[in-house]
């Protein structure tokens, strides 16, 4: 090929190449129309269902109860934990993420029985991952089941919008066929019960979280940033709450009570079974577009994948 030739395909690879940049640094995508999800649950009070769990002075509650800022400094972290356990339901916050920069500092928002069940615990998590000059804020999502905690389920992905600037909503529906997780509605993952695999899906009573702490050791770029208190305090805002579950009047119950209706599964029924194809579009529209990372796509890691993995 003559050097007259290779000149136009290189400035054309350029271009392209710069353009493939841009956008994926901007990342601000319109996302396709779903179910509001949100709308079907009504908003609890914080200050009525959570206590606070930890960094006590770092929590303040606003709006009659109805909004909490937790934040993060060099002291502690901070995190309330509901007061009732959870056999499925549907859990939501709208959350602002701390402006600014914030490697290593981790909010989450998750169901977990821990404290219950400390061999054999069951976790399905929210967690953003804080941003650093070079890499924004990453929703990632993990889940274990009874004890699995060597197989981390993690996925990843970036948002369509900047999660500093305003409140998002962030769900989980967890019920007896599949979990999910939504951004503001828009399902991201699904993780179907599979008979075949009895072991891997969560199924016993869980509280539920929403904390904010120090991941220096591996939330930016596998711990590559640790948080720099020069930009203390972080502080994320949590608001319309949701929780909506099978409230399990015993912890190590494993099975709600269906005889007594005020602990009646409020997503139990045929439309929460399964996702509807306007959702399942919006899906395949976030994963491709944002999923980063799946742990069903790390060979090296596991050598042989997870059952579930096909
Ligand atoms: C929270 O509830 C307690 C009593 O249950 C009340 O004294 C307090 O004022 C409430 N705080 C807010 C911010 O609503
Ligand atoms: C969960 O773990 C416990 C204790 O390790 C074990 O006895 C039980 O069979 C496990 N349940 C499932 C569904 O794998």
């Amino acid at each position: 090929m003559a050097f007259s030739q290779v000149k136009p395909l290189f400035l054309a690879l350029l271009i392209l190449c710069m353009s493939i940049l841009v956008s994926c640094h901007s990342r601000h995508f319109t996302p396709p129309i779903v179910t509001r999800l949100t709308d079907l649950f009504p908003h609890v009070s914080i200050n009525n269902s959570f206590y606070k769990g930890f960094g006590v002075s770092n929590i303040q509650l606003t709006g009659n109860g109805f909004m909490a800022t937790l934040s993060l400094d060099k002291a502690s972290g901070s995190g309330l934990v509901s007061k009732n356990k959870y056999q499925y339901g549907f859990f939501s916050a709208s959350i602002k993420l701390p402006s600014g920069l914030s490697p290593g500092v981790v909010v989450a928002f998750y169901l977990s029985n821990a404290d219950v069940y400390p061999h054999n615990h069951d976790e399905i998590d929210i967690e953003l991952l804080g941003h650093d000059k070079r890499n924004d804020w990453a929703f990632q999502t993990n889940i274990y089941a009874n004890g699995s905690v060597s197989t981390g389920r993690e996925e990843k992905f970036y948002l369509w919008f900047d999660p500093t600037e305003q409140h998002h909503q962030y769900s989980i529906l967890w019920n007896s066929h599949h979990i999910v997780f939504l951004v503001d509605n828009i399902p991201v993952r699904e993780f179907p019960r599979n008979s075949a695999f009895p072991s891997v899906y969560p199924l016993k009573p869980m509280s539920l979280y929403a904390t904010i702490w120090d991941g220096s050791q591996w939330a930016t770029h596998g711990g590559k940033y640790p948080v720099n208190y020069k930009y203390a305090p972080f502080v994320a805002s949590f608001a319309d709450m949701e929780m909506s579950g099978c409230i399990s009047s015993n912890p190590t119950g494993s099975v709600c009570s269906k005889s007594n209706p005020s602990s009646l599964d409020p997503v139990d029924g045929q439309e929460f079974a399964k996702l509807s194809n306007q959702q399942v579009v919006a899906m395949d529209w976030a994963r491709r577009k944002l999923m980063f990372y799946s742990y069903c796509k790390d060979l090296p890691r596991f050598k042989v994948l997870p059952p579930e993995c096909k």
